[in-house]
């Protein structure tokens, strides 16, 4: 297994680009379900989560065409054609590998009247259920059974039907998966509670494109009059904030400057009026945001992570990885999910000071971090540990990197390229 070798200390200086956003493109992959012509995406971002829902959608019948994987944006351009869907069945051992699989069951079930999805099943973070996806097609009268670990959904006689569905919680999943699912319905689907963040504005935005028609976009209340078809289209994924903050925080945790490339202020504003108080000075930049330590030092700051436009669950490991050298204290907590503080014993190990109780955590800053070996067990974890490894004195090295390349492209290219003593050593055992 690949691990990720780093001598800290360097303080990142130059420029790096950001790619398409995974969790926007993943939903945005499943759209493709939604209709005979091609979907044609441009700034897809290269990624094994990508590889993995590109397996699963072949198998449904998708023709995947890839234009170009070359680092230019415009040249990371990928055809969806599901021009006959051949399988409705996502079977176990494509989901298991990653749980956002589930949203092929809402176009399924919208295209082909029937859709027989396995249950993604727990994760490093929390239980992560998907009953509110379930609830929400059964609004829209589905008949769905849980069956030998599957999910088994049928519409009715007819199709799915237009409802009012309110959320009882805010989930990115499942209102993607219900927004599709209304696109083809009858009538008019209204979701209220529903999440607002870019990537599922992202994919109202793209569905709109291929002919669907949806009000309220980019709030918490979208209204969905269902049509007969879908069309092709072609849509750009929209820039990866959470690549965006991580990059943002590896320059105030190194003390460097860093141009961020291809995205915009606005995707990260939670983020920026976290850190702005705890010393990290932004500044709009043409086609990005520079992004530097605005005094030198950085204090400490609380953060609670909330679903948009508050501050993102995804960001809160580097967060927290930055307030362990910072002055002062911070009380970091997580909201989202009930497991998502397993970087903090990690950074224990390389002299950080954290207090976990429950859903908060203490973060005492340190004069320095120490490198340390160390490993984690979900992607954003796994680079706040990266992020450590910058700031530490000595070595770190970072093991199962698979999980880093779950969602960030060619990190450690991208952080040398700034002057970060970082490597991959490939192939050796944990
Ligand atoms: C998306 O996951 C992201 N994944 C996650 O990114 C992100 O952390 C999360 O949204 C929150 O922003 C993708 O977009 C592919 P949710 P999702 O449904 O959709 C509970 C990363 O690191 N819930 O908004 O699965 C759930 O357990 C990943 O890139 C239910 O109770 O998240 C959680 O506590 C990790 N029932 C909360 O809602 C449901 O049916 C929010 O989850 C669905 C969710």
């Amino acid at each position: 297994m690949d691990k990720i070798r780093i001598r800290g200390g360097n303080p990142l200086r130059g420029s790096i680009t950001v790619g398409g956003a995974k969790n926007a493109a993943l939903p945005l992959m499943t759209a493709a379900l939604l209709t005979d012509e091609t979907l044609t995406l441009t700034n897809l971002p290269i990624l094994a989560d990508i590889n993995t829902l590109c397996n699963l959608l072949l198998q449904h019948g998708v023709a995947i065409h890839m234009q170009g994987a070359g680092g230019a944006v415009d040249r990371r351009v990928v055809e969806f054609t599901a021009r006959d869907i051949t399988n409705t069945t996502a079977p176990y051992d494509l989901v298991r590998k990653m749980r956002a699989s589930v949203l092929v069951l809402g176009p399924l079930l919208a295209r082909c009247g029937e859709a027989t999805v396995s249950l993604p099943g727990g994760c490093a973070i929390g239980a992560r259920p998907v009953d509110l996806h379930i609830k929400g097609l059964q609004a829209m009268g589905a008949e769905i059974e849980i069956e030998s670990g599957y999910i088994k959904a049928k519409a009715p006689a007819g199709g799915l039907r237009g409802a009012e569905y309110i959320f009882p919680k805010v989930s990115v999943g499942a209102t993607e998966n219900l927004l599709m699912a209304a696109t083809l319905a009858k009538g008019t689907t209204v979701l209220v509670n529903a999440a607002r963040e870019p990537e599922v504005t992202d994919l109202a935005e793209c569905l709109v494109k291929m002919g669907a028609r949806i009000t309220g976009i980019g709030t918490d209340r979208l209204t969905i009059e269902g049509v007969d078809r879908l069309h092709g289209a072609k849509h750009m994924v929209v820039a990866d904030r959470i690549e965006t903050g991580t990059y943002a925080m590896a320059a105030a945790i190194t003390g460097g400057e860093l141009d961020i490339l291809n995205t915009n202020l606005d995707l990260i504003k939670a983020a920026v009026t976290a850190l702005s108080p705890a010393g990290v000075a932004f500044t709009e930049i043409e086609n990005g945001v520079r992004v530097s330590r605005a005094n030198g030092a950085l204090h400490g700051v609380d953060v609670m992570t909330e679903p948009f436009p508050a501050f993102p669950t995804d960001l809160q490991a580097q967060m927290m990885a930055l307030m362990c050298v910072a002055d002062g204290a911070s009380m970091i907590t997580e909201t989202i999910f009930e497991n998502r503080f397993m970087h903090a014993p990690e950074l224990m190990r390389m002299g950080a000071k954290i207090t976990v109780h429950g859903s908060s955590a203490l973060v005492r800053g340190v004069e320095r971090l120490t490198g340390a070996p160390v490993m984690a067990t979900d992607l954003r974890a796994s680079v706040s540990l990266v992020l450590a490894g910058l700031a530490a004195s000595g070595e770190t090295t970072v093991n199962r990197v698979y999980h880093l390349d779950r969602g960030y492209e060619r990190l450690e290219e991208k952080l040398a390229a700034c002057g970060a003593d970082i490597e991959r050593v490939r192939g050796e055992e944990d």
